[in-house]
Parts: structure tokens; sequence; C-alpha cells
């Protein structure tokens, strides 16, 4: 980032996003590692609990370790599932393998499970408006009894629809990835109006990304520069920074110590948020 012009006796206004940091989700999961890191229990998570590579190495160096797969697990070991759930065969696998199981799973992406198992059956359709690589949504379609088809945007499900006729004779239900964008969302439901009418809609959106999206944009647009604390390969802090850039300069920075390559003289105001994964202490 060039570093602009100095100004004396400037003070500098820092405003920071309410929204800022761990999300509902990302709390809880934190908080259950947290009594178990205390209480001295022997756990390996499945995959990173939560991406940020501070909080993962701090949890290493308490004895955490982290598994691709559940017969890692050693002798004693304890499975924390993490926010965003596994595929019922893997809760499964963790059950013969591992000594006890925290779930993690976020409460919100539990009921999608709910939702979908209790709504399916072999002569029903599930839509899913996701990514179908994304570990929660391969989580939801394996809780489906039944077919299933992953649509990432609006265009995907008018061809599938179109192409397919049939699936409208069915009893569908549509649900969404909780991280899925609230624009193609409301597209999917005005071609679900016209394409498939009988379909029974469950909006399972998360609000907590788009309300910090949201902030951070309107802050973005007070502030001379943005700085957006996370990890750098956090999908939402990356979205996060992409909204703000929009608006204003803006940097993104996983530590405190980062924030010293920069100059802050000349600038007013700056405005911090931080994605879903980063700590308070960090913030
Ligand atoms: Fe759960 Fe929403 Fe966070 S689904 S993990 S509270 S972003």
């Amino acid at each position: 980032m060039p570093v602009t012009e100095k100004r004396e006796e400037m003070s500098l206004k820092i405003k920071l996003a309410k929204t800022a940091g761990f999300c509902f989700g990302v709390d809880r999961a934190m908080n259950m590692m947290d009594k178990l890191v205390s209480q001295k229990e022997k756990v390996a998570t499945l995959g990173p609990i939560i991406h940020n590579p501070q909080v993962i190495e701090n949890l290493k160096n308490n004895g955490v370790s982290i598994i691709e797969n559940p017969e890692e697990a050693t002798d004693g070991q304890s499975i924390v599932i993490r926010t965003h759930g596994v595929t019922k065969d893997v809760f499964e696998r963790c059950k013969k393998v591992a000594d006890k199981i925290y779930n993690a799973t976020c409460p919100y992406v539990q009921k999608i499970h709910k939702i979908v198992s209790n709504n399916s059956d072999e002569d029903s359709v599930v839509l899913i408006a996701g990514d179908e690589n994304h570990p929660e949504v391969v989580g939801i379609r394996s809780y489906c009894n039944g077919t299933s088809y992953v649509l990432k945007n609006s265009s995907e499900l008018e061809i599938l629809l179109k192409n397919n006729p049939d699936i409208s004779q069915k009893r569908v239900i549509m649900v969404a990835q909780t991280t899925f964008n609230t624009k193609e969302w409301q597209k999917n439901l005005k071609i679900l109006h016209f394409l498939c009418t009988n379909a029974i809609i469950f909006d399972t959106i998360c609000s907590a990304t788009e309300e910090r999206q949201k902030e951070a944009i309107e802050l973005s647009k007070e502030c001379q520069l943005m700085v957006i604390i996370g990890g750098r390969t956090s999908s939402n802090t990356a979205k996060l920074k992409a909204v703000c850039e929009e608006n204003c300069q803006t940097v993104l920075i996983e530590t405190a110590d980062e924030l010293n390559q920069y100059d802050l003289n000349g600038y007013d105001t700056v405005g911090v948020t931080a994605g879903a994964s980063t700590p308070a202490c960090l913030i």
C-alpha cells in the first residue's frame, strides 16, 4: 500500500464494526474447544476447527491435533466435528473409532440436516443452492433421502428445471447453504415461481455473514482506510476485503504486527472489521 502524506498532530479515529469477529456458530465451537483444552482432554479436530492460523497454532501447542479422516484418531482421543458438519457416513465412522464425539456443527447447519432428512424420500427431489464441493453442502446432501441437486446459481437452476420437466411433477424441496448469496437466492425463488410452483422452500441462509458484509460496506463508505483482520485462507474474510475495496483503500492483516508496515499518518478515519473466524483477542 503506498504511504500517503504525513500530517502533524493528527488524531486518528478508529471505527470498529459491531459484527466483527466470531459468529454464533464459531463462538460455540471455540468455547467447546477451550473447555476441552482446559480439561486436558485428548482431542483431534476433523479438519481445522476454524480458518485462522493463529488460533490453530495455539490449539496445536495445547495438544490438539488435526486429522483428515476419523480413522487417524489415536487411542483414547476424542473427535471434534467442526461447524460445517460432516456427512452421515463420516459421523458413523467417528462413532466407531473415537472415544467420544464433540459435535460443534453449527445448530443452523444441523437444522438443514433435519429439514432435508424429514422432508425427503425416494420419490422427492431436494434442490440445494450452494457450492457442491463445500464441506457443508457435502454434509447436507448426505442427509437427503433420494435425489438431490446442487445449484451454484439461478442459471443452473433454470437449466436444470427446463431440461428435466419431470422434476416439477415430484415433491420438491429447496434449501440453501448457510452462506449462500441472498440476491442469488431471490433469483432462485423467482425461477421456482415460474417453473416449479409446488416447491417447498426453506430459507436456510444464515444472516450473520450478510450482516457483517453490510456493516463493512457502510463503514468503508465512511472511512479512508479499512483494515480487515482475518486468515488469508478464509473465504468470508476475502469477501469482506473485496466489498470494502470498492469504496476505499483496504488492507488485510492476520495479526496486529502486520499493521506496522503501514503508515497511518494522513488518515482521519480507519474502519476495522474481522472475519467470522477471527478471535476478539486478535481484533
Ligand atoms: Fe453458523 Fe452462521 Fe456462523 S451458519 S457457523 S452462525 S455463519
